[in-house]
Formats: C-alpha cells, structure tokens, sequence
C-alpha cells in the first residue's frame, strides 16, 4: 500500500497554517467526489473505476492477445495524453534490456514533429508484422494524425489486412479518426467523453498497449480501484495532505515541484506525473512547474542547483520499497589487490540497501539545503502498485486543481502555439 512520508516537510511549515489548509483541502475533496467543482462533469475516469466495464476489459484482453500473436511490432500512435500513460507502465513492468517473453515490440510515434525518427521507423518496419494502435480523442492533433498517414501507407502497401492491424482509440463520435474508422472497418475503442487525455490511462487509451506489453490489466485496474475507495474518505488521506503541503508551499513563494526517481524503470512514469500535473495545476497565473529526475543519475547534473541554486524548489521523490533485486556489491579480488578499489566497506551489501542510502542522503541534504521534500514509497513495482500510484496522483492533482480555483481536467493554454503553428501552415 502506498505510504506518504512527510518529514523533512516539517521544519518548512507552520502546522497551524497546515491544518487550515487541510481543511480546505477537505473541501476541494468534497467538489472532487460530489462532482461539483469546476470540471465536474469529467471525472469519469473515477467512474469507470467505480463500475469497471467487464466487456471492455476483456475485449481488451483478446485484441492483445491477437495482437501478441501475430505481431512482430506494434506501433502506438499518439501524444500527451494519448501515450505518456502507456508508456509510462510498460516502461516500469518490462525488463530494461529487452522485453516481456511473448510480447512484440512496442514502439512510439506521433508523439513529435522529427521526421527523421518516423523516416527510420517506417525503414524499421520492412519485413515484420506491423500492427498499429492510432490514440486521439480529438482526432485531429498534428502530430499523430501525420504520423497514422504515413504508416497507414506502410500498412495498405505490405499487407492484404491493413485494415484488420489497424486498432483506432478515439472519441465516441467525433474527430477524422471516426470518418476513417467509418469507411475502413476499423476495429474501434472509444474514450469515454467525461475522461481527458492525462487521465485516460486507464481507459483502452493505456489499457491497450499495456496489455500488449504482457501486463495483467486487471491487477493495474484494481490497484488503482482499491486507492479509490482507500482515499474517498476526507480522514486520514494522504493525497489530501499531498495537495495541502504542496499548496501551502506554492503558497510560500515556491513554484516548483521536482518529481526524482531512484528507479529508471520509473522515468517515463515521471513524464506522465508531469504531465498530470503540469496541464492539470498551470493555469490563470498559478500552478507549481512540474519537471522530473531521475536519480542518482541526475545528482550529477542537476544536483548542484537542486542543493545550492535559487530556492524556489521543492521535491517529491516517488521510491519503491522492495525492487525484487537480489544483487549485492561482490568482494574484492584475493591477495595484495584486495580492496584497491578501495569498495570493501561495500561488499555484501545490496543495491537495493545502496539506492535506498543514495534516497536517505539526498533527502537530508536538499532539506537542509531548503528544499522541503516529502516521499511517496510504492511497494513494489507491480501492476497493482502502478495503478496506486496513478490513482493516488490523479485524486491528489484534482484536489489541487480545486485548491487554486482552477478547472483541473481542462487545458486551454495548449491551443495557443498550435494556432500560431496552423497559421503558418496555412490550414485552410
Ligand atoms: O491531456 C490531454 O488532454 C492532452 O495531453 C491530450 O491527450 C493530447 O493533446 C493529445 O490529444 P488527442 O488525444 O486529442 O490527440
């Protein structure tokens, strides 16, 4: 279960100041589960949790299956939204080298603008079996839309079934997707209206690709279930307190939050947490800037300025308690060249017990260098632990959006570079 440590929070806040702002944030989680806030009406993604859809979860199951059967590949196609939670499970739950026995690989397009990524990727894909999942509510975002056409022609030009390898995740009715699904026959999921891209993970959006990946999705569906009814009471709710010291701190003059992993399985995790948060908090002039670490790594670029530089930072470490590695540091070499590396005090000693070091010193140094930090500990890096944190994540990131007086399932701000774009594009 997951378990929020606050600790090296205390010394930055006033605990008066935080029980007010708890209070608030009690409130915020009333207009979350009332639906009565800014946004009520899409919170479906807490619906489908509520009264799971028993068809569609094992619709889902056989197209993977298929899917895992008869492809060398699958290419998912989509951006934001429509593939950060995708990629962020499959990245935790597959090996780092290589992938799930059984599984095709699974590969990401549409999620930029590089052509000489999705030039080599369609080189990529001569002589292998290709299947396609094209992801967009809108069905009209550039960046996938160009990237489908293009594969599309790959597939229509190698396989006589282009259209049975072809899986489309769009809106119920609306956007070019619908039109293509329309004339094609196009096997079809649909993202319920009341759910947005971030929060879409759990719909055929995620589930999907998840599933291709080799991932039990019932067991991520039920973790993420499980934390919704662990967290629709006000008492003892650690997302509420997650939202109320983060609140509090905004308030204080900090204006980011840092999201450092000590596991590289959980980076892509990371960005989908940016995501999450970034589109959900950062509206009307308020909102903590999300960006993501991953540690140690990143202690030796960007350490120095998390310890030293401006103080307008605060952090949040999302740790694992058991990573199932049973590696330890070996013994030296025998004879006069033992300990040369100078590594002895080490020997015996597991990764796991290391990294959790590296997590306990970076946690006491930043706080004592003034950044208040507070730690999200998963158990294990499982399914079920995934869909925990990914529930406790979007329930926190709502009552936060509240906690601002901000609408936190819209995200007006992203039309306006892709206005300026079509200009110059010229789209009629
Ligand atoms: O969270 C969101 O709503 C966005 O990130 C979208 O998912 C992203 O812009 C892609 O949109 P669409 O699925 O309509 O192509």
């Amino acid at each position: 279960m997951l378990r929020l440590d606050y600790e090296h929070i205390l010394p930055f806040v006033d605990p008066d100041q935080l029980e007010r702002r708890l209070g608030d944030a009690r409130e915020a989680h009333r207009l979350l589960i009332e639906k009565a806030g800014p946004g009520g009406d899409a919170t479906g993604w807490r619906d489908l949790l509520i009264q799971p859809d028993e068809a569609l979860l094992q619709d889902i199951e056989e197209t993977a299956g298929r899917i895992r059967e008869e492809a060398d590949i699958l290419v998912c196609i989509g951006i934001g939204g429509s593939y950060l939670g995708a990629e962020a499970v499959i990245q935790a739950l597959s090996p780092s080298l290589g992938r799930n026995e059984g599984s095709p690989e699974i590969l990401f397009a549409g999620h930029h603008m590089g052509g000489a990524y999705l030039q080599e990727l369609l080189e990529y894909l001569h002589g292998k079996s290709v299947f396609v999942n094209v992801i967009s509510k809108s069905g009209r975002t550039l960046e996938p839309a160009i990237a489908f056409r293009c594969v599309r022609k790959h597939l229509e030009r190698h396989f006589d079934d282009a259209g049975q390898r072809i899986i489309v995740t769009t809106d119920p009715e609306k956007g070019a997707l619908n039109t293509l699904c329309a004339t094609n026959e196009y096997k079809k999921y649909v993202i319920p209206s009341d759910v947005g891209g971030r929060f879409s993970v759990l719909t055929p959006v995620g589930l999907l690709p998840v599933a291709v990946a080799g991932t039990d999705i019932r067991a991520l569906f039920e973790g993420a279930a499980a934390t919704l009814v662990r967290l629709a009471s006000p008492k003892d709710n650690p997302a509420l307190l997650y939202a109320a010291i983060r609140s509090l701190l905004l308030q204080q003059g900090l204006c980011i939050d840092l999201l450092s992993v000590f596991e590289p399985a959980l980076s892509a995790f990371g960005r989908w947490w940016q995501q999450l948060f970034g589109e959900s908090e950062g509206k009307n002039g308020t909102g903590l800037f999300p960006c993501v670490a991953q540690y140690s790594t990143d202690l030796h670029s960007i350490g120095q300025y998390v310890q030293d530089g401006k103080r307008s930072l605060m952090e949040t470490f999302l740790m694992v308690e058991r990573t199932g590695s049973d590696l330890t540091v070996p013994a030296g070499a025998e004879g006069e060249a033992k300990n040369l590396d100078g590594l002895d005090y080490l020997s015996g000693r597991s990764m796991e017990a290391i990294n959790r070091a590296a997590w306990e010193g970076t946690a006491q140094a930043h706080a004592d260098g003034g950044v208040p930090n507070m730690t999200l500990w998963m158990a294990e890096i499982s399914p079920t632990c995934l869909g925990e944190a990914i529930y406790f994540f979007e329930h926190a990131v709502s009552i936060s959006g509240h906690l601002l007086h901000v609408n936190p399932f819209d995200q007006p701000g992203v039309e306006a570079y892709k206005k300026a774009m079509f200009t110059r594009l010229g789209k009629p």
